[in-house]
């Protein structure tokens, strides 16, 4: 039987931008973003920008905040939408319960509802829990970019999923 599991995935609010930035600062998986990085999620684009920042937590009805993910789409009049996953964090004690998938779930439906046609991503080469995660909600690898991460020094592998029709 199907077992029920009491999170769910909803927009990231102020208010949850402490705790998520707090687990930034802890993985070393994370970008280096500034505080007006994360910030720039919150706003709500003018009628006709064509940047588009969007972010999601997981909330556990029991523990509270789980994870969350962050992608931004570029909105040319004329053209598909280009969809990126910028950034997918599930905290360590709430992984491996699908929570990940669930996260990345949420970007392929924003995906679709503004007609974009693929989502794309880089990750570091020898992250395996991530392109796992990217593998199995069907992402491809579509090229590689030598020597693109710092701190070590490694290649990106960049990922596509096709999302609508
Ligand atoms: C990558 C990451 C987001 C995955 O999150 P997650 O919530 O653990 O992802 P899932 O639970 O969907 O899948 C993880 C594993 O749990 C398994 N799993 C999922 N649901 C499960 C369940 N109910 N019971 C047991 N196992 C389960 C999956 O099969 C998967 O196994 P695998 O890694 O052997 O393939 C997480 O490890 C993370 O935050 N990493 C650090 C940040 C990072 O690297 N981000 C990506 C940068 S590009």
């Amino acid at each position: 039987m199907m077992q029920i599991r009491p999170v769910r995935v909803r927009p990231i609010i102020e208010k949850d931008l402490a705790l998520v930035r707090a687990w930034m600062r802890e993985a070393p998986e994370a970008p280096r973003w500034n505080e007006d990085d994360l910030a720039a999620v919150l706003r709500t684009p003018l009628e006709g920008e064509r940047k588009l920042r969007r972010g999601w937590v997981a909330e556990d009805a029991e523990a509270g905040l789980a994870g969350f993910v962050v992608a931004t789409a570029l909105c040319i009049s004329g053209h598909r939408a280009e969809c990126e996953l910028e950034f997918v964090l599930v905290k360590p004690e709430a992984r491996k319960r699908g929570i990940g998938g669930m996260l990345v779930q949420a970007v392929a439906e924003w995906a679709c509802s503004l007609e974009a046609n693929e989502i794309r991503l880089e990750v570091r080469e020898s992250n395996a829990r991530a392109r796992r995660l990217y593998e199995r909600c069907g992402f491809a690898v579509v090229g590689r970019r030598p020597g693109y991460y710092a701190d070590p020094t490694e290649d990106a592998v960049l990922l596509r999923c096709v999302v609508g029709d």
